[in-house]
């Protein structure tokens, strides 16, 4: 396990789309398993693989405890509701942006053993299932932002 680096705005690798995993292998898992760790050590919330400079669909998201670790996520319903809510990103330090999401979000995606689950989610972590899948497509906060929030 490794703390990676955390790429940040202004590097084109974050405005790159992320390709699909073919076989979730122990390359994928360290990779997972380094971004569990680079998330905590920066008390975020949430991850993607483009913000360690890896252009693979995986994400990885902690919120109440709970650690989702996402190869190849999809969102597959989405609420017609939707909110504006302030978000952060690691990869944009100082950045706080006013974004329109869903208010509920339901994800399938592969596990770390290549299994593949469904995640319904609302409030911060359906926030962080968009956020991340977000990035999966090469748009950041900076990107998708209603308007700019000052601090
Ligand atoms: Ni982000």
């Amino acid at each position: 396990m490794a703390i990676r680096n955390i790429v940040k705005h202004g590097d084109s690798v974050l405005n790159k789309k992320c390709r699909e995993v073919v076989v979730v292998d122990d390359r994928i898992r360290t990779l997972l398993d380094d971004m569990v760790d680079t998330m905590r050590e920066a008390d975020g919330v949430g991850l993607a693989a483009s913000q360690v400079g890896i252009l693979k669909r995986v994400v990885v998201i902690e919120v109440d405890d709970k650690v989702y670790e996402l190869v190849n996520p999809v969102i597959v319903e989405r609420s017609d509701e939707t909110a504006v809510k302030n978000e952060g990103c690691l990869s944009c330090p100082g950045v706080t942006a006013a974004v329109e999401r869903p208010v509920k979000v339901t994800v399938e995606a592969l596990d770390r053993n290549g299994e593949k689950q469904r995640y319904t989610g609302e409030g911060l972590l359906c926030m962080a299932f968009c956020h991340e899948i977000d990035h999966l497509d090469g748009l950041t906060i900076v990107e998708t932002a209603q308007e700019f929030i000052d601090d």
